[in-house]
């Protein structure tokens, strides 16, 4: 009751004092609304010609003549020097043999599917064929093309690129628009922009008006922004009967998309790669002197499997190769790994990458090895950021005389990105640190060496406990292939996995569609966004559609968490959280923390529940890991004692002591890192919806109120909810889908005889041989009422209604009569206001 009194406090100073900032979001959204929803206007695509003449007969007048000197501009560059020049190498590429084919089938096809190896030129060169032969025609001015790309950073290089080899800026004929950045201007005719801003185009306008080709490229990745374009564009297709839909894949899978619309043409560009020479780690290792053996193999899963040195590694003196040997041992250890589930595969080990491996493998290269560009696949920014700091004060790779050592990731800069496609000097060696995505979106030219660490972080959807999580998992067999193509582009090859030959066997053919393999809440938020009717028949007309269980459950989830009204309608809190490129329930968090104040902590759970678990704990140094994580816990939540660990991290940052703080603290500096620049991401992404503006103290007035940071995370982590039930010695915990379930031995509740709160609320639970909780956070009857779901006065009702099933469910007599006894004073609460 005390607690609730508080609560209640806080919620009507705070409707009081910050009544502006609430204005915007809060009051209001204690009720449900309809689901009109306010546009960005940042999302027109092209600037409309100016100002618009009387007669359809003058406009075209207009455009006819902006058509003729946007031939005369390209036939001046084509007949300069270095557009010759320019010329002669696109024709290089073999994209340009299919050109006249290419083009044809545009005219004869509504939709054309283009497949073809990485690097061929499909993304510089398709796009640019369209508009070269529209402005040969005299149509230059009339068409509008739209080529999306899922990644902000391709969009932008490559309408750089193409700008580049059309001989103009960024902004002439060639622009780019991604979230909130982009360059074009009245002439722009070819439009590079990410599939989002395609898709919050289309909110505002259905029919993609004047719009003439759309180009959606990088198909295979088969991301769900992908496929729900796709399905939107199938419906578009036959109201527009001359829009022209333009698919490219890497890969040969076109038949699928092909008979997707209905058994449309096909066009194969035919590359050419160089062989590429495979090693896997056993082969790796035998480079050292030593060998693994493999032994209690793949027949029995249920068996750890080991592997045994043909010599002893010399401890006491560490040489360099023992710590070489040491990577591979741990990276081979893969306990984790069974082929079956690959869920099970969050539990990854970080340390597993092998820097000291990866390091000797370059060495190994720079020695022995041809010259060529060596391109390392990694599996995020956090990995390359701390391989790339080491190898820095390395005598080889840290010389810029000898290693043009870059990184190739999606937030590096523009600088940065300019540089990867840039020759380095004779004698000096280009090394890339990228992640994924220098897969098949990003080419670099003079590679002739590959590392691939076998990962990649993705979505990944773990079915059981339906979060997606960033976590790195082991990619599919065409990824790797594709991996080791990249080094085959200007000679023959060389590909160094790291991973045994046996864990290659055992990777999936393909990666799942990301529409199957992540939970649904965010894709049906933006569904009910974009107004496009009942969520399960939508989703049933896509290419290869989700589980109808897979899609109910997540609208249940979605009315749950406040998001959806029973009618399927968004409320308001649903179209905030549409808008935020997360999942729901860090939304959910981040919004209520800065609306009541506590912005700063909720920034530190949200990002703590996005990356992988910064509290080590070390096999053989358990009981001392668990024990300096418990100094950072006070009141039975791991979420809270995080904020604890950040915030100490924040200051050794200060005294630069980063090194010595984490270590001590058995804390993974790299999570840290993330956590920290996560933070900054979620605020920004906070003001770009207009949610919160300016100075951030002012979200944090209350951020020292741990009672009020937990109701958040209960806000946020609701319905992820267990029981406490005390018995005489201890305690057990009870779910009602799962009955009893228990806490990982990390977490600090696990430490506990008596916790003195009746529920605990969890981000996640793990289904091993019974179900555990990973993180969890006590909460009082009162904040589960109020902050369980969404707040509204029918929720309580609600709520009070779940509370009593479980209290049935668990037959708790005492229990039983709290709730009776709450229910009254809830009541009475809700009539006096
Ligand atoms: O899309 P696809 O993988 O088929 O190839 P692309 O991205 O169009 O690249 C074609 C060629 O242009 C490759 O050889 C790239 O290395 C080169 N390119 C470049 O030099 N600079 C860029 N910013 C983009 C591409
Ligand atoms: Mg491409």
């Amino acid at each position: 009751t005390d607690l609730l009194k508080r609560v209640e406090a806080y919620l009507k100073e705070y409707l009081t004092k910050n009544s502006k900032r609430l204005d915007r979001f809060p009051a209001n959204s204690l009720s449900r609304t309809s689901s009109t929803s306010s546009i960005a206007t940042d999302e027109v695509l092209f600037e409309q010609p100016e100002p618009m003449p009387p007669t359809k007969a003058t406009l075209d007048k207009i455009l006819w003549s902006r058509s003729l000197q946007l031939r005369d501009r390209q036939e001046y560059w084509e007949a300069s020097v270095e557009g010759r020049r320019m010329v002669e190498s696109r024709r290089s590429l073999p994209a340009f043999k299919q050109r006249d084919s290419v083009l044809k089938a545009i005219s004869q096809n509504q939709v054309i599917v283009i497949s073809g190896e990485t690097g061929c030129g499909k993304t510089t060169q398709i796009p640019q064929f369209i508009l070269e032969s529209e402005i040969e025609a005299n149509r230059g001015a009339f068409c509008n093309i739209i080529c999306t790309q899922p990644r902000r950073i391709s969009a932008m290089s490559v309408s750089e690129r193409v700008a580049y080899e059309r001989g103009e800026q960024l902004g002439e004929s060639v622009g780019y628009k991604v979230r909130l950045e982009g360059v074009r201007g009245r002439d722009t005719r070819l439009l590079f922009c990410t599939t989002g801003v395609l898709l919050r185009r289309l909110l505002v306008d259905r029919n993609l008006r004047g719009v003439t080709h759309v180009i959606v490229d990088e198909i295979h990745e088969r991301g769900m922004n992908e496929d729900f374009l796709l399905i939107i564009l199938k419906d578009l297709l036959s109201r527009r009967p001359e829009l022209k839909l333009i698919l490219m894949s890497a890969t040969l899978d076109a038949q699928l998309f092909s008979s997707y619309f209905g058994g449309t043409g096909v066009i194969h560009i035919p590359g050419f790669t160089y062989p590429v020479r495979s090693y896997f780690l056993e082969d790796i290792l035998e480079m050292t002197g030593y060998r693994l053996t493999p032994y209690n193999q793949i027949d029995d899963y249920g068996q750890e499997r080991t592997w045994k040195m043909n010599k002893q590694i010399p401890r006491k003196r560490k040489s360099q190769i023992a710590f070489v040997v040491e990577d591979a041992l741990r990276a081979a250890d893969f306990k984790e790994f069974r082929p079956e589930t690959q869920e099970s595969l969050s539990c990854w080990n970080p340390d597993c990458i092998g820097f000291n491996l990866i390091e000797f493998i370059l060495c190994h290269i720079c020695e022995n090895g041809s010259p060529g560009g060596i391109l390392v696949f990694m599996t995020g920014w956090d990995d390359i950021s701390s391989l790339k700091e080491k190898l820095q004060i390395h005598p080889i790779f840290g010389n810029p005389d000898r290693v043009m050592l870059l990184a190739c990731h999606g937030s590096m800069a523009s600088f940065e990105q300019r540089l990867i496609f840039e020759e380095p000097a004779s004698g000096v060696r280009k090394i890339v640190l990228a992640t994924n995505i220098a897969e098949t979106s990003i080419t670099i030219n003079d590679v002739a060496f590959v590392i691939d660490c076998g990962k990649a972080k993705e979505t990944s959807y773990d079915a059981l406990n339906n979060t997606p999580c960033l976590l790195p998992s082991w990619i599919s067999k065409v990824s790797a292939q594709q991996r080791r193509g990249r080094a085959g582009r200007v000679q023959p090859g060389q590909c160094y996995h790291l991973y045994p030959k046996y864990v290659y066997d055992a990777f999936a053919e393909y990666q799942l569609p990301e529409i199957l393999r992540t939970p649904l809440q965010s894709l049906c938020l933006q569904i009910k966004s974009l107004n496009l009717g009942s969520i399960s028949e939508f989703l049933s007309r896509a290419l290869q559609s989700p589980e109808l269980l897979a899609v109910q459950k997540a609208i249940e989830y979605l009315k749950i968490i406040g998001a959806l009204d029973e009618n399927e309608y968004l409320t308001t809190l649903g179209r905030y959280l549409s808008k935020l490129p997360m999942e729901p329930k860090l939304g959910k968090m981040l919004i209520l923390g800065a609306i009541l104040g506590c912005l700063d902590p909720i920034l530190t759970v949200a990002a703590g529940l996005s990356v992988r678990d910064p509290f080590l704990t070390p096999v053989d140094k358990k009981d001392l890991a668990e024990a300096a994580k418990s100094q950072f816990s006070r009141d039975n939540s791991d979420h809270l004692a995080l904020v604890r660990a950040y915030e100490g991290w924040k200051k050794a940052e200060v005294e630069s002591a980063v090194y010595d703080y984490c270590w001590k603290n058995f804390l993974s500096i790299q999570s840290m890192r993330a956590i920290d620049s996560l933070r900054k991401e979620f605020f920004s992404l906070l003001k770009n919806i207009g949610l919160i503006d300016g100075n951030p103290a002012i979200y944090n007035s209350e951020g020292n109120d741990e009672n009020l940071t937990r109701a958040v995370i209960c806000y946020g982590l609701y319905p992820g909810i267990c029981s406490v039930v005390h018995n005489e010695r201890s305690f057990s915990l009870k779910t009602m889908e799962d009955g009893q379930v228990l806490l990982y031995s990390n977490s600090v509740n696990a430490r506990e005889t008596k916790i003195p709160y009746p529920w605990l609320v969890f981000n996640e639970k793990i289904k091993v041989n019974s179900v555990f909780l990973r993180d969890s956070t006590a909460v009082s009857d009162s904040v589960l009422i109020l902050f369980g779901g969404s707040i509204s006065k029918g929720n309580i009702d609600g709520h009070l209604k779940m509370l009593g099933g479980y209290l049935e469910f668990f037959m708790e007599p005492a229990v039983a009569e709290l709730y009776q006894t709450l229910k009254k004073e809830l009541e009475e609460l809700i009539q006096n206001k």
